[in-house]
């Protein structure tokens, strides 16, 4: 499924798309063959290696790691993975580059939508997110580069589309759209009338829920000003009407039992324990009795294989991802009780892929997936 076209989006030129298809083709090599190569490889020669001089198997995911860092096929899928991950930043950064000028006038529209936007140039940003440039993006969510610049978005929108190799549909909606679905599903008498999305980025999860709940009206946070301008001006363009504003998911301004849906989508790990816990109360704060929170993650290391979590710990070594192993060691219950919820209210549970169920997308996974196509979901009703 090809990416889909607006206006907000930095289409490549002819060299340029050159380079971002083979980007592409290379993640896609990534993912489907050099992982699994991976696999084979520990079971096949590191595996009894470490037996051989261990007299045991390893006990950590740590030491999987390690002694794959030893072998030569590990060195070599972990160079690609890096590779991969520096060129799909490169050769889109400078395909938005040449066209930010025009971007950034393309985002100063007239909403037609009755969709707003408000920024907090006084907001500080977190140090889990100015301390480092997450996942190798460079300069992270926040950076403006030109006056009321919508460059982290640009970036960010068309590198989401080639990280995923288009497996979360042409909008990159797949998680907000399963999530939805889900809902609508599994709690067909909440009704929502207000719905926060927070750590929103560019809306990628937050413009299925206009359509899914179309009696709602939709906000969605973010601390990155880039983010939200280009965000709002996306959500124009596709005509979506949604509320966005800057604002830290640790403690907002909007009052108490304000909505009926509160859902993160792959923000808290990327944020610190501590903001972890602090999300989760802001979100037990702002839900209405009966509203629902809800965060998709990657699942709990203890969940999965060590093999598997030693896989997806190469981000917390070497992705500039510091918080994602510390993120799956938390305990869920432990952190939706302590944030206020009770605990027979609780939700854990693994949400079916949207795009999946159709057939029509190949799906490689994410940090949240399992085989078949799901996105780990975790929080309570209030
Ligand atoms: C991986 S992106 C989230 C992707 C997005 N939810 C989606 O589904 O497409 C993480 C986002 O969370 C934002 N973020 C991180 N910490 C935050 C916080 N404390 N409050 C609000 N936004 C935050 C970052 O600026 C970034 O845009």
């Amino acid at each position: 499924m090809p990416q889909a076209i607006h206006p907000m989006l930095a289409l490549p030129d002819h060299d340029e798309a050159a380079r971002q298809n083979f980007v592409f083709s290379l993640r896609k090599l990534v993912v489907h063959h050099a992982k699994a190569g991976s696999r084979e490889i520990y079971e096949g020669r590191v595996l009894p290696k470490f037996r051989r001089e261990n007299g045991r198997a390893p006990k950590t995911r740590h030491e999987i790691r390690k002694s794959m860092l030893r072998d030569t096929y590990g060195q070599y899928v972990s160079a690609l993975r890096l590779m991969t991950q520096e060129l799909m930043w490169d050769s889109v950064g400078e395909s938005v580059e040449r066209q930010l000028p025009n971007l950034n006038a393309n985002a100063k529209i007239q909403s037609k939508s009755g969709g707003t936007i408000q920024l907090d140039p006084k907001l500080k940003i977190p140090r889990y997110l100015t301390g480092v440039d997450i996942h190798g993006m460079p300069g992270s969510y926040q950076t403006d580069i030109t006056e009321d610049d919508v460059y982290a978005g640009a970036l960010y929108d068309r590198s989401a589309y080639i990280r995923g190799t288009g497996s979360t549909g042409g909008l990159n909606q797949d998680f907000g759209q399963s999530i939805g679905e889900y809902i609508i599903e599994k709690f067909p008498d909440l009704n929502p009338r207000r719905i926060l999305d927070i750590g929103c980025s560019v809306g990628h999860s937050t413009l299925p829920y206009c359509d899914l709940f179309p009696d709602a009206d939709i906000f969605a946070i973010d601390v990155a000003a880039p983010m939200l301008r280009y965000a709002h001006a996306r959500a124009e363009a596709l005509g979506k009407t949604v509320a966005f504003s800057q604002q830290n998911a640790e403690a907002t301004d909007f009052p108490d039992g304000y909505f009926d849906l509160v859902l993160g989508h792959a923000i808290l790990h990327e944020t610190s324990t501590k903001a972890m816990d602090r999300i989760l109360a802001e979100g037990h704060r702002l839900l209405a009795p009966g509203g629902i929170c809800l965060h998709f993650e990657g699942p709990p290391w203890n969940r999965i294989s060590l093999f598997d979590a030693a896989t997806h710990d190469w981000d917390t070594h070497f992705n500039h991802e510091p918080f994602i192993g510390k993120m799956h060691e938390v305990d869920p219950v432990e952190m939706v009780t302590q944030a206020g919820f009770k605990k027979s209210k609780m939700i854990d549970t693994y949400v079916p892929s949207a795009f999946a169920k159709t057939g029509k997308v190949n799906f490689v996974g994410t940090t949240g997936s399992k085989a078949g196509g799901a996105y780990w979901v975790f929080g309570a009703r209030k």
